[in-house]
């Protein structure tokens, strides 16, 4: 069984690598196969909107995208993480989701294997978690497009270091997606 973790904050050590980290390390130690990626640090550059893919099977553009959809097609669980940047997530999760498009044929078909379950992970400062629900709620609908089960989200407040509750709370949610695995 193999869980990956896609993040994108440009803080490599941040709350959100933290809490992936924390969650993909639990995974490992149960015994799944697992990789992290931080779209951060890849080259991934943002959707041409060429509408190549949509008479091709992939995107015309030549970057990192394509090894990152390699590790999503062998992934039997995803966790994709952010930190909240202006009541949203950050432009580099952003630019990879539009390259997601690829990811679907003309007729918004998935080219990704059915089944997957996905799990979203969001850093925000604001104390009240549920402040952003209804802009982050259109990710979800990403996932569903993509044909993943979505098994929920966590989001964190404040400094994930300082407060263990943080980290057992994302930990809690990759155990739910482990267990269905
Ligand atoms: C450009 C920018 C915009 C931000 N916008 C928000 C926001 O709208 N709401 C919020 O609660 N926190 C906001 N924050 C705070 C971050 O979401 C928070 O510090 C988060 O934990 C950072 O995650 P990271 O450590 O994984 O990078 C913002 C931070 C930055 C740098």
């Amino acid at each position: 069984m193999k869980m990956i973790g896609l993040t994108a904050s440009p803080r490599a050590a941040g709350n959100t690598n933290t809490l992936v980290t924390k969650m993909l390390e639990d995974a490992a130690s149960k015994g799944a196969e697992t990789k992290h990626l931080d779209l951060a640090k890849l080259d991934i550059k943002p959707c041409k909107g060429c509408n190549y893919c949509k008479t091709h099977e992939e995107c015309v553009q030549k970057d990192d995208f394509a090894s990152v959809i390699a590790e999503i097609k062998s992934a039997d669980g995803i966790i994709i993480g952010s930190p909240v940047y202006f009541y949203d997530i950050t432009a580099q999760e952003k630019l990879f989701i539009d390259r997601l498009y690829s990811c679907v044929d003309a007729q918004f078909k998935s080219r990704i294997p059915a089944g997957k379950k996905v799990a979203f992970i969001y850093s925000q400062n604001t104390p009240n978690r549920a402040a952003f629900e209804s802009n982050l709620a259109k990710y979800d609908q990403v996932a569903g497009m993509l044909g993943f089960q979505n098994v929920g989200k966590f989001v964190s407040v404040g400094d994930v270091k300082a407060n263990p509750a943080e980290v057992e709370s994302a930990v809690a949610l990759e155990r739910k997606m482990f267990d269905t695995l």
